[in-house]
């Protein structure tokens, strides 16, 4: 067995503490001159599982990376240093990473210098740290989110000592400025304005892996917004697991209103934001969105469950008739908007009739889309020690019944946009068909249509001509 070398190890009490005041560290990039010799010109691969933020992290690792001299790949077989960025939210998101660790015995064994690396959510948890090192030898590095800013110093040390090394910070986490960065998009760009989540749902990993709730400046984000602007960028995507809670720690009078409003006013085509907590959803935010046409007139607002018992269980700080009232209000001062959410079906003792009142909500908000999930229990969580009495079967069953439910909605939304002409940011050659190109709608509906590659990346006027439910067909509309 190689020996290993734990610099940090994650700490479940420690990643739930919210005691201090996040500090901005500047980034600091100062890499041994072994390392720059050593890493100059090999290549890196990275495979990415989860949400925005672990995407947004996997382009902050290529930049460091970049920098370091390595070139990327998107062939794992030819890679010098790969890197799992993983996602803890549900138990089939840790299978899937599970299997893919597996399928690297076979690469590191004909590749013995690869550098195997395991980073993101599911490492911030310590029995998946023990399995990692008991099940998977051949694993090198493990690090956690707030880890990433010493990823070379970790590949410095592993070259020079050939260990395994374990560095997963659990703590509430600070905000790093100056990264580097290498986009996966030149069109479409995602810019942090907070970091970690103070909610605790009581089913939800993600206040523990990724630390308390902060809030980046102001003016770090708008000079990131202004780049991105004078670099071209057709769409600029706010993250946060909780927009809504933008500036609360700042206390310097900033807002999520204010911040939006702002980057709206630069000249970029579309502004998009992510994730709207229900309760949290202030009227201010409302008026900019009306204000501003390069706001997408799409929000996607999770309600979990349309149950106030099973609601107040999850520990969402709103209730059924909260969550209709605010729909309502936006719907009114904005009639164009479309919704969409999270929801789960199955959390621990949920009745039939709990279930229905999700059903029933769902069908009054008359979402245009939606995700889906069965209740998975995740170690740590409060509601992980709820007994069940509900099997995974009836869960399955409800599951069903409620995406049939949905898709009634789904499909008549879809079903009026045929005919009609609407504005696509092209993305990219459809995956399904090559003679296709994709992108999406500003109500963020994915349309395929014939067209020249040089496209991507523009926004071009489509006349939609088939429903597809989870997707459109349609075609190029010359002016
Ligand atoms: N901050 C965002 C996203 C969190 S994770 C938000 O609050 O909406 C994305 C979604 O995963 C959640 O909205 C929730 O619906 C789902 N989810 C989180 N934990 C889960 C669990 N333990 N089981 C099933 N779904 C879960
Ligand atoms: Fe998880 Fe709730 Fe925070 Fe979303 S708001 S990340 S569901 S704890
Ligand atoms: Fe998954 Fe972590 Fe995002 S748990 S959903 S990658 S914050």
């Amino acid at each position: 067995m190689r020996k290993v070398e734990f610099i940090d190890i994650p700490n479940l009490e420690k990643a739930r503490l919210r005691k201090h005041n996040a500090d901005t560290i500047f980034f600091s990039f100062n890499p041994s001159k072994e390392a720059l010799i050593y890493f100059k010109n090999k290549k890196y691969f990275i495979r990415t599982y989860g949400c925005q933020s672990n995407i947004r992290d996997e382009e902050t690792m290529s930049g460091i990376l970049d920098k370091l001299g390595m070139i990327k790949t998107y062939n794992e077989n030819e890679a010098d240093v790969a890197i799992l960025n993983t996602c803890a939210v549900r138990e089939n998101a840790e299978d899937k990473v599970f299997g893919q660790i597996g399928d690297f015995k076979k690469i590191k064994e004909q590749n013995k210098k690869l550098i195997l690396l395991i980073c993101g959510c599911m490492i911030e948890q310590k029995h998946i740290i023990d399995k990692i090192l008991s099940t998977f030898p051949y694993v090198d590095i493990m690090f956690g989110t707030h880890n990433i800013k010493d990823l070379v110093l970790l590949l410095s040390n592993y070259i020079d000592n050939n260990i395994r090394y374990v560095d997963v910070s659990s703590y509430e986490g600070d905000i790093i400025e100056d990264l580097p960065v290498k986009r996966l998009e030149t069109y479409k760009a995602f810019v942090n304005i907070t970091y970690g989540c103070n909610n605790f749902c009581s089913y939800c990993i993600v206040p523990y892996t990724r630390g308390k709730e902060r809030s980046r400046s102001e003016e770090e984000i708008l000079k990131e917004c202004e780049e991105l602007v004078k670099k071209g960028y057709k769409e600029i995507t706010l993250l946060g697991q909780n927009v809504d809670a933008y500036g609360k720690d700042l206390k310097n009078g900033s807002t999520f209103a204010r911040l939006l409003d702002k980057v709206a006013s630069l000249n970029v085509p579309r502004v998009r934001f992510l994730t709207s907590y229900p309760s949290d959803f202030k009227d201010e935010v409302i008026d900019v969105i009306a204000k501003h046409s390069n706001i997408m007139k799409f929000i996607h607002l999770p309600v979990q469950s349309g149950s106030n018992s099973i609601l107040k269980t999850m520990n969402r700080r709103y209730t059924r008739e909260e969550y209709l009232e605010l729909v309502n209000k936006i719907k009114n001062k904005i009639p164009s908007m479309e919704f969409s959410t999270d929801i789960i079906v199955g959390f621990p003792n949920e009745s039939y009739e709990e279930f229905l009142d999700t059903v029933s909500l769902a069908r009054e908000v008359h979402y245009t889309s939606a995700f889906t999930f069965i209740y998975s229990p995740r170690v740590g969580t409060p509601a992980a020690k709820m007994k069940d009495n509900v099997t995974y079967e009836e869960k399955v069953k409800r599951f069903k019944e409620l995406v049939k439910e949905l898709e009634i909605d789904f499909n008549f939304y879809a079903q009026r946009m045929v005919g009609n002409t609407y504005e696509v940011l092209v993305e990219e050659v459809s995956k399904k068909n090559k003679n296709l190109l994709s992108g999406y709608t500003e109500n963020n509906k994915v349309v395929h249509f014939k067209g020249d590659k040089s496209l991507i990346g523009n926004i071009v006027k489509v006349k939609i001509l088939e429903n597809h439910l989870y997707s459109l067909i349609g075609e190029i509309v010359n002016e």
